[in-house]
């Protein structure tokens, strides 16, 4: 008798995945479902997306459909097509992506809320007067922290850190003091935000293990705790960045306890990307010392920026003077480590034609991720030896800025794609470029700054992070840093 269950069993579930299982149909792009029934690749895709993918690039070419965790994912690889998924927003949709994600991430539901008004809204405070105020503000911040870091030593005296925490830990500060203008929490809401952010991509994956979640519920509660509104109005100004999106939120219908969870979302929307991105930065100058001193040189070439003292507008001086130097440092950093996927929802059966002319068809219900990580931004056919850092890739020989790329005798749209494209890019860009370079330019301005170990090399990549914007190191680089005695030492 139990033998019979067992065999009726068996033969059930090979129906049912004979049922389900998809097989490639005409005009599809080449399917690949992994060996694992439902999961697919999953697992490979979680642990390394970047490797994951650069492997099914070499065996499928520029567009192929994975399995992964019970979806069928076509993921496209030739950035002159791009463009044919960003701007056909009737069949590939981004909303119920979001959706879930920020339910999984955040545990926030913002029913009512359009996205084109939040991004209206979220626009108008970066961008013209409001930019330059967020702009001076983040560096009078920085300024004083970098100070106050410095209190109790002597002046000569050294001291250590890994990099990655000193720029983490110095931008998240000055950009939280900048936009949420909260002042007694800031040590705290920083140490919290890094335990949430280090467990992110899991929760986001849904792969916590029990005593993680525990710790990413906890985190999370306390952040909600530290950043809402009753807690924030002791310190903030009326009309402050913050207090204008709680009453946006208001308007469009959310309660106060969502409210509350979605200054979690802005806190982490504002400041994941930054300090990292500083981190890479300045560790790609300390690892190539003749980039390091291309930009030295221009700096000292800032005629302005040599008598500024700490109390000096840096921010006007910046405004005032091209730097191709560094822009092509910050496009280059930006090219080996900002790695984010737009991912769409194909919402009605589409043939979604290639740049070459070729036809695909993309089923309803399947999704679409672009990795432009992988093309344009490591594409060897695009950026020759594309591993390797290279300060001036983004310098003409007359010192302009480098900003035509091909790609099979094609100029492309997008040589790399660090801020992301479309209705979703990042709306922060000119913020984040302005607040890294004031940060790093002070740094090298006021700092004497060296790496505990000058033969060390620059840490590899935490690969879990591939997706999730700007990557972070698997460890960190130790440096030892004092303030100069003067900055024409520089
Ligand atoms: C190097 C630094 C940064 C990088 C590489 C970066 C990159 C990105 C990317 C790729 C997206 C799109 C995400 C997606 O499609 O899923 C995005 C969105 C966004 N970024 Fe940034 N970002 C940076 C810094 C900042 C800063 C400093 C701010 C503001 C203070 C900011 C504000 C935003 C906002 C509000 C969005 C959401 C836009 C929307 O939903 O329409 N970003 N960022």
């Amino acid at each position: 008798m139990l033998w019979t269950i067992f065999l009726l069993l068996k033969g059930l579930l090979i129906l049912i995945l004979i049922y389900c299982s998809r097989t490639r149909q005409k005009n599809e792009p080449p399917l690949d479902k992994g060996f694992l029934p439902w999961l697919g690749h999953a697992l490979e895709f979680g642990k390394d997306a970047a490797k994951f993918l650069g492997r099914m690039k070499e065996k499928h070419g520029d567009i192929f459909t994975v399995r992964v965790a019970g979806h069928y994912v076509t993921v496209l690889l030739d950035p002159n097509s791009f463009d044919n998924v960003l701007n056909d927003t009737v069949c590939f949709d981004f909303s119920h992506i979001k959706t879930q994600l920020l339910k999984r991430i955040f545990r926030l539901q913002l029913p009512n809320v359009k996205p084109t008004s939040e991004r209206k809204w979220i626009k108008k405070h970066f961008q013209g007067l409001s930019l330059f105020k967020f702009s001076s503000c983040m560096n009078t911040h920085l300024q004083n922290l970098l100070l106050s870091n410095h209190k109790g030593c002597g002046p000569s005296e050294w001291r250590q850190d890994g990099l990655f925490s000193l720029c983490y830990s110095l931008l998240f500060r000055a950009g939280y003091l900048t936009l949420f203008e909260r002042r007694d929490n800031t040590a705290e809401v920083y140490k919290e935000f890094r335990k949430f952010d280090d467990l992110l991509t899991k929760l986001a994956r849904c792969s916590l293990k029990r005593e993680e979640m525990k710790a990413a519920n906890s985190s999370r509660e306390r952040l909600w705790e530290l950043l809402s509104p009753g807690c924030l109005s002791g310190g903030s100004q009326e009309n402050s960045w913050q207090q204008s999106y709680h009453r946006f939120l208001q308007e469009e219908g959310i309660d106060a306890e969502m409210q509350k969870r979605a200054a979690l979302l802005q806190l982490w929307t504002t400041q994941c990307n930054a300090g990292p991105a500083a981190f890479w930065l300045l560790g790609f100058l300390l690892t190539h010392p003749e980039a390091m001193e291309a930009v030295k040189s221009e700096i000292r070439g800032l005629s302005a920026l040599q008598d500024t003292s700490l109390q000096h507008p840096l921010i006007s001086l910046l405004e005032a003077h091209s730097t191709p130097v560094f822009d092509s440092v910050l496009s280059e950093t930006l090219r080996l480590t900002a790695a984010v996927m737009i991912n769409r929802e194909v919402v009605q059966d589409k043939i979604l034609r290639l740049a070459n002319g070729q036809e695909y068809h993309l089923r309803r219900g399947d999704r679409v991720c672009l990795f432009p990580f992988l093309s344009p931004q490591m594409d060897p056919q695009i950026h020759q030896e594309p591993q390797i850092f290279k300060y001036d890739r983004f310098l003409n020989e007359d010192m302009t800025v480098k900003d035509k790329f091909y790609k099979d005798g094609k100029m492309l749209k997008y040589g790399t794609m660090p801020w992301g494209a479309g209705r979703n890019s990042c709306v922060g860009k000119e913020f984040a470029v302005t607040t890294i370079k004031q940060f790093v330019f002070l740094l090298l301005t006021h700092l004497d700054l060296e790496m505990c170990n000058p033969e060390a090399k620059l840490t590899s990549v935490n690969p879990s992070r591939y997706g999730f914007g700007m990557l972070q190191p698997d460890g960190d680089l130790q440096v030892r840093y004092r303030l100069k005695r003067t900055q024409h030492e520089m």
